[in-house]
């Protein structure tokens, strides 16, 4: 086996964005591109020799491919170890319980989470600290500056090597240890939520339906809901990990996971509905005739958390990020803990979890997670739900309405303007910074401004500074509008529009959310001139 040295160029575009370096998959099957890409992170974190690193991902198109690759690249670079799942999969939470439990010097998992995969979908890498966590801006700043400059990288030429079953084998000098992608992501639940209790509850005809869309949660929820918990077999549906998803967008909200949602508010509806997306990050939570907003699930989750054993001694603090709806702070505040708002994206959570200062963390798009990790956790979610459900043996329905008439509600919808053209988008986002300084005390639509400005976030841990996070427009107590550019997208710009409404009478927490936030809509257009600037007429998600 000889390493090889292999002449290369910079590739345009190898900036990570919210979460890692996202491109079509053909991108990443241009002859030399992953490479490159893989080369600068080990460049940029100083060399991996000697290292252990862990890597898994959530078993799209090209997955298999690229981890061969990635193994190679890594035994010429001179690492110890990798610990890889088998068949190559980890879910992103079970990657970030492998790092922290293993201790390993970060990892690399691949995924473009919740977009589609296939050929002609999404593909996706990102690098992990050995924190378990997200690569922070200065890491991904510095990957990204070598993907500038590099020339070359290196790789071993050997045969693949079988992944197929758990144990080590040897790739040249690096050890590879093929390992269960489930197993110590199950070892870590086990230890924070009351089993027996869950157990109980599903021995008692509670009845509820996981759709893994496809993706890398499957076996897990298999092994854990069917198998350790007692759901009847069948709790899972979509449960074999496909690698372009059956063709699905693997996003559990209830435009993607529509299925699910029409059957938890039909005639025939489980007490309780749940998916995961792509990589296992993601939750949505549905209980009979009950979506729950990812803003109301992270809310009440926090009050309700105690509940479970990992948390029985309360929570230190709740860090949201900032379009995420107030719900959560209101908790905090009862709570008498401090409550964070950050920008999107969960890396930024990162330094409150390491400090102590948070425990709970959430995003209104549909990620929820704890310190237990540094990712966010579709199934710890869910876990965490049925716990709760288990010793207050109410419906999630009833959960909701007293969590509302306690806190009150916020009406919340999430509204996307998807591959718009970019220069337009950045056009109307640049338009509402200059309206900014002029619109407190203005009347529109009926609301009026109590606060407007660009979003910027000084961590209070390390000090560090992220600029143009958003625009928030505040109306008193009562709304709020966020406008800002998704940092995901692989295709021209998405455009996100966040609508929120605060009703504290439960006499009036009963209206459809479209309803209930048309005024806040109206607010929207009037402000940012969304029709005419970006030439559509409604948006093309609303979740
Ligand atoms: C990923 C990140 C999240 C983020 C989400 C939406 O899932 O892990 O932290 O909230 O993307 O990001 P976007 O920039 O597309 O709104
Ligand atoms: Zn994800």
């Amino acid at each position: 086996m000889t390493i090889r040295t292999v002449r290369t160029a910079p590739f345009e575009g190898q900036k990570p964005g919210t979460s890692g370096l996202r491109a079509t998959t053909r991108t990443f099957m241009q002859p030399g591109y992953l490479e490159t890409f893989v080369q600068s992170i080990f460049d940029a974190v100083g060399g991996i020799g000697g290292r252990t690193l862990t890597l898994g991902g959530d078993g799209r198109f090209f997955n298999e491919r690229a981890i061969q690759t990635i193994l190679k690249m890594a035994a010429a670079n001179g690492a110890a170890r990798v610990l890889v799942g088998r068949d190559g999969l980890l879910s992103t939470p079970a990657a970030s319980a492998v790092i922290r439990e293993r201790r390993t010097d970060g990892g690399i998992i691949l995924s473009a989470s919740h977009n589609p995969g296939g050929a002609d979908g999404d593909f996706g890498i990102k690098y992990n600290i050995p924190a378990g966590g997200p690569a922070p801006e200065s890491v991904t700043e510095a990957i990204y500056a070598r993907t500038r400059t590099i020339d070359q990288y290196r790789i071993l030429e050997a045969p693949d090597l079988d992944l197929t079953t758990e144990g080590e084998r040897m790739l040249g000098g690096l050890a590879v240890e093929v390992v269960d992608p489930v197993a110590i992501y199950a070892g870590l639940m086990r230890r924070l939520f009351d089993f027996e209790a869950i157990r109980a509850l599903f021995a008692s005809g509670f009845r509820m339906r996981f759709d893994a869309m496809h993706a890398v949660t499957g076996p897990y929820a298999r092994a854990l809901l069917e198998g350790e918990l007692g759901a009847p077999a069948g709790t899972v549906v979509n449960g074999v990990p496909l690698p372009d998803f059956g063709g699905g967008h693997p996003d559990p909200n209830p435009v993607y996971a529509k299925a699910l949602v029409d059957e938890l508010l039909g005639p025939e509806a489980p007490d309780f509905g749940a998916a995961s997306d792509g990589d296992g990050d993601r939750n949505m939570i549905v209980g009979r005739g009950a979506y729950v907003t990812p803003s109301d699930s992270l809310a009440i989750l926090a009050a309700n958390a105690h509940l479970a054993p990992g948390y029985a001694r309360g929570l230190a603090g709740i860090a949201r990020s900032m379009p995420t709806s107030r719900a959560a702070d209101r908790v905090a505040a009862k709570l008498g803990i401090p409550c964070f708002e950050t920008p999107t994206g969960w890396k930024f959570f990162g330094t409150l979890l390491d400090a102590g200062k948070a425990t709970i963390c959430g995003e209104e798009s549909a990620g929820t997670g704890s310190d237990h990790l540094r990712e966010k956790d579709g199934l710890w979610a869910v876990l965490l739900w049925l716990d709760i459900l288990a010793v207050r043996r109410q419906p999630v329905a009833g959960i909701l309405a007293e969590h509302w008439a306690a806190y009150g509600r916020d009406y919340y919808s999430r509204h996307d303007y998807e591959a718009v053209d970019k220069a337009a988008a950045e056009g109307l986002m640049a338009a509402l910074r200059d309206l900014l300084g002029g619109l407190p005390g203005r009347a529109i639509e009926g609301l009026t401004v109590t606060a407007a400005d660009d979003f910027a976030y000084t961590d209070p841990v390390d000090g560090s500074r992220a600029e143009h996070q958003g625009i928030r427009i505040v109306f008193g107590e009562a709304a709020r509008l966020v406008f800002r550019l998704s940092g995901t997208g692989t295709a021209g710009a998405t455009l996100r529009v966040y609508l929120e409404r605060f009703e504290p009478d439960p006499a009036r927490q009963a209206e459809a959310p479209e309803t209930a936030l048309a005024p806040v809509a109206r607010a929207a257009e009037a402000l940012a001139g969304i029709r005419a600037r970006l030439g559509r007429e409604a948006p093309d998600v609303r979740t």
